[in-house]
């Protein structure tokens, strides 16, 4: 611990966590369901991007099991060279053709993705245009690829509009459903705003695909040109992949350096995604109880007296003050009840939210044992 710079990088935790930002890993040792164990201690679990309950579902993991054995663990090359199996090629064609785009390239996670679209397509000749509450890995993409880029207040069209007035864009960015605050943009006005200025509209569907719209389908099908989804939230597994056109496929093969210099994601992958897909092609029930509970959940946490953001699966309960949302998820947890805190630099500065993720596995009576719990610990949380 003697080199300067950790003793610099030491500083910058210590002040993040006498904020209230402090950050560490929690080890979880079993899921079933709705719940985790960590530390020995059973939880009802609200922190899960698993929406549709599939990565615990016991034929699906019989089948990986099975592929396990036949195909092995790891694809042991990257995309270009013997990493692309058959089943990839055909898993990327039935995304692309349930999700209605011409082409489609899986990749190794949703930042990779929306880092390596965005770094690769545009560069400091361009400029774009994003919501001011995109996700991480879309400001990511943006930075690195040196174009000129402006923020609009969070779903707000019309300063997106005199944005756009100001700075003619090659395209605007934004999310289906945010991530943060579970609420999704005006998509018949972007749509009228596309007409009008003819941007490239790029939308990161992470939260919203296998969930929302239509089969699962999505919210931006109808005006996005390029979209993102994630294989590690409904899908239930990991990795992730782009849907558009075939020219940006092609392009993304040709100089996408997240595509190109990394290890291809296992040679069972295709086929388990393929096997997740036809799931969601047949989770009516699940989105339906999934889109009731959303439904049911904003009017009683709002019986907290918390504010309640949200308009699908998942909700953001306002508190602001760092160190009491902290304090709150806390006293949730001691009440066997795991809910995270999201705070700065994930949401902004003083805008501390509870970020509750519902799945189609919870149950009206989960809901109501939260909102109950939740209420002991505002009354305990405030005294102090
Ligand atoms: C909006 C959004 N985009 C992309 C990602 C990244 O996806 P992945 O978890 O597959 O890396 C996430 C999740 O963390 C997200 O919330």
């Amino acid at each position: 611990m003697h080199h300067p710079i950790f003793q610099r990088l030491k500083a910058e935790i210590e002040a993040r966590e006498q904020a209230g930002l402090g950050r560490s890993l929690m080890a979880v040792s079993e899921r079933h369901g709705t719940t985790v164990t960590v530390d020995g201690r059973e939880y009802l679990n609200f922190s899960s991007n698993d929406f549709l309950g599939l990565a615990q579902d016991p034929d699906m993991a019989g089948k990986l099991a099975d592929l396990c054995r036949r195909f092995g663990s790891g694809s042991g090359a990257s995309r270009l060279v013997t990493g692309t199996e058959s089943c990839t090629l055909a898993a990327e064609q039935a995304l692309a053709d349930y999700f209605g785009y011409e082409s489609c390239l899986i990749m190794g996670s949703g930042f990779l993705a929306n880092l390596t679209l965005i770094a690769t397509l545009f560069s400091e000749k361009d400029t774009l245009l994003l919501d001011k509450r995109a996700h991480t890995s879309t400001m990511a993409g943006v930075r690195h690829s040196r174009a000129r880029f402006h923020t609009f207040r969070h779903n707000r069209m019309s300063h997106l509009r005199k944005l756009l007035e100001a700075h003619p864009p090659e395209a605007v960015l934004t999310e289906s459903l945010f991530s943060m605050d579970g609420d999704s943009p005006d998509f018949a006005a972007l749509k009228k705003l596309k007409e009008e200025f003819n941007f490239l509209l790029i939308v990161d569907e992470a939260h919203a695909l296998g969930v929302l719209g239509s089969g699962g389908k999505g919210l931006g099908r109808d005006v996005a040109d390029v979209a993102v989804g994630t294989l590690g939230k409904a899908f239930g597994m990991f990795g992730a992949f782009i849907l558009g056109p075939q020219i940006v496929r092609d392009y993304l093969i040709h100089f996408g350096q997240g595509f190109i210099y990394t290890t291809a994601l296992p040679p069972w992958h295709g086929d388990m995604a393929l096997a997740m897909l036809e799931q969601i092609r047949c989770a009516d029930d699940r989105r339906a109880h999934l889109h009731e509970l959303g439904i049911a959940a904003r009017e009683i946490l709002r019986e907290t007296g918390l504010t309640v953001h949200g308009e699908a699966h998942i909700l953001a309960l306002e508190v602001g003050d760092e160190l009491r949302c902290q304090e709150l998820a806390t006293a949730l947890r001691r009440e066997g009840i795991l809910l995270f805190a999201a705070r700065y630099p994930t949401v902004p500065l003083g805008q501390a939210i509870l970020r509750v993720c519902l799945t189609s596995e919870h149950r009206l009576a989960d809901i109501e044992r939260l909102r109950d719990a939740l209420r002991n610990a505002l009354k305990e949380v405030t005294v102090k």
